[in-house]
């Protein structure tokens, strides 16, 4: 199955939706404004792993907190796939020490951004391919 398209109209501010695409979770995330502000305020010099790792952008895009999110306008919404960058394990929601994702498996922390912060894991979470179709609807892949 080459793409999916997930409607999202019910995923509130706070809350997040996993789906299956191509035999892995992806994570989607409607940020809360907090959430978005605590990414915003991190310095990229901070970042263990600097690059947006967002497979809609440059291969070196910069990984600020536009360039994780949906872009202008959109900057809320999150897309990633949920698979540590370690070893594969699947990161638990707004946990960890960065309010973002934990996996459990080796102790990574990512932040709100998805972004590695802390631990064993070299990058980011991958976000992949995807468009919003609609208002409310994305179409991954
Ligand atoms: Fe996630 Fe090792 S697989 S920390």
């Amino acid at each position: 199955l080459a793409s999916i398209q997930v409607d999202v109209s019910s995923v509130e501010p706070g809350m997040s939706l996993t789906v299956k695409w191509r035999g892995r979770p992806v994570f989607i995330r409607n940020r809360t404004e907090q959430e978005i502000e605590e990414a915003r305020s991190v310095p990229l010099a901070e970042l263990k792993d600097p690059i947006a790792r967002n497979q809609n952008l440059a291969p070196d895009a910069p990984a600020d907190d536009l360039n994780r999110s949906a872009g202008e306008g959109k900057e809320n919404w999150l897309v990633m796939l949920g698979v540590c960058t370690h070893l594969g394990c699947v990161p638990i929601g707004q946990s960890g020490d960065f309010g973002g994702w934990f996996c459990p498996c080796h102790g990574s922390h990512y932040d709100t951004a998805g972004r590695i912060r802390k631990g064993p894991a070299p990058e980011n979470l991958l976000v992949p391919t995807y468009s919003f179709v609609s208002d409310t609807v994305i179409q991954i892949g």
